[in-house]
């Protein structure tokens, strides 16, 4: 989601170049001339478009592989620190998670979510802004550094070598702000976050870093199903401009049945998971699901892929749901019925950790009337709290604010 400080003009100009080539003319040598090109930092890339070479279709992925051969020798990639193991067996009682934590920005809210002693920390995107900075290279430098000064920070090492983490990106964390499939250096983002979150075999082996596991004896299991929804996502369609641009967001719903969130692979992953026997599931998507309040980002964006979501989560009355979201620089309860009509959909979004876009919670709230949303809308520093009461299977949220003060809670029972 766009920050007022945080927009590349200049570097966006670059890569929407880059994306714009479906193939790239090669000289004779293509290999060679994908290596200059990356080490140009790209911005060759509409010179050589001009060349009348023959024309050779290599998708950027692939130009870049050279690059990154090299780049892998010369550069060290920033790790996060040790974290424990959450135990298969473990009952859980009690996770956190949080979204958007600036990495220059101060770190206190990780004592706060310690004091809380969760279980497990879902740590669900934007967890550092790599982009800040970012100056269109294909090495992403500006997000290796990020990473870099994040595992520097005392707080936050403290905080991981305690509590166990599961962790997805969001845009900030990909590369560059709103980002989709078509961001030239996933690869390369993708190869820095496996490294800094130590992500499983399972998840380096395959493009994107979605992420399954399933945590507790029978009758307390609770499977988490962390999506990534920028690999594979299709282009945001923005509203043409005017001078009455509408003030929450700029994108309009894309309703190409092609268009995708997930990707065809994700999908075919998360529907097999969800066969997975659990006794409450908990489905981690970095942007809103529920939520048609705005124009930002979010599922919203996609009516179909948000339609085929729902369902697919729909009639799973036995073992409980709950969606977890961040991205917005802003917490708060949704609820929705599911397509059938049958059933509550409940959302809970909590960001950002540590970069609040106002103090003022009544004029956020008023800014965004939205009738799915059943708490105020606090643009506050926040954490969530996810309380599981297996005997009264009962499920509460709340949500924390900087100081652990309450700012909102909710129980749904299932
Ligand atoms: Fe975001």
């Amino acid at each position: 989601m766009t920050t007022k400080t945080l927009r590349q003009p200049a570097a966006m100009r670059h890569v929407r170049a880059l994306i714009a080539m479906t193939e790239i003319k090669m000289p004779r040598f293509p290999l060679l001339a994908a290596t200059a090109l990356a080490a140009a930092g790209l911005a060759a890339a509409p010179l050589l478009a001009q060349t009348s070479a023959p024309t050779v279709s290599l998708s950027a992925e692939d130009a870049l592989t050279p690059y990154y051969d090299q780049l892998r020798q010369r550069v060290t990639l920033p790790v996060a620190g040790p974290n424990p193991a959450l135990s298969p067996v473990t009952t859980l009682t009690r996770i956190a998670f949080g979204s958007c934590n600036h990495h220059l920005a101060p770190q206190h809210m990780w004592a706060q979510i310690a004091a809380q002693s969760p279980q497990a920390f879902l740590l669900i995107g934007d967890n550092v802004y790599g982009d800040t900075g970012w100056n269109a290279d294909a090495g992403l430098e500006s997000l290796r550094a990020a990473y870099e000064k994040q595992a520097s920070h005392p707080e936050f090492r403290d905080f991981r070598a305690r509590f166990p983490m599961m962790v997805t990106w969001d845009d900030h964390d990909y590369g560059l702000n709103d980002a989709g499939g078509n961001f030239p250096f996933k690869r390369w983002a993708k190869e820095l976050f496996d490294t800094f979150w130590g992500s499983s075999e399972e998840v380096r082996a395959r493009p994107g870093v979605y992420e399954s596991r399933i945590i507790g004896p029978e009758g307390q299991r609770v499977q988490f199903l962390l999506l990534d929804t920028r690999y594979f996502r299709s282009d945001l369609k923005r509203a043409e401009w005017t001078r009455e641009r509408a003030p929450l967001g700029s994108y309009v719903p894309n309703t190409d049945p092609a268009a995708t969130v997930l990707g065809d692979e994700q999908w075919r992953w998360l529907e097999q998971e969800l066969a997975k026997p659990a006794d409450l599931r908990i489905v981690v998507s970095s942007t809103q699901v529920l939520t048609e309040a705005h124009q930002f980002e979010g599922w919203t964006n996609f009516p179909l892929e948000r339609a085929r979501l729902l369902t697919m989560l729909e009639g799973r009355a036995q073992s409980g749901l709950v969606i977890l979201s961040g991205d917005r620089h802003a917490g708060a309860i949704y609820k929705d019925k599911a397509p059938g009509g049958s059933e509550d959909i409940w959302e809970f979004t909590s960001s950002s950790l540590n970069l609040a876009f106002s103090s003022d919670v009544e004029a956020s709230t008023k800014r965004e009337p939205d009738p799915r949303r059943i708490t105020k809308f606090f643009g506050i520093e926040n954490y969530g709290l996810v309380d599981i009461d297996w005997k009264a299977r009962t499920l509460t949220m709340s949500l924390m604010g900087n100081t652990s003060n309450t700012l909102a809670q909710h129980s749904f029972q299932w």
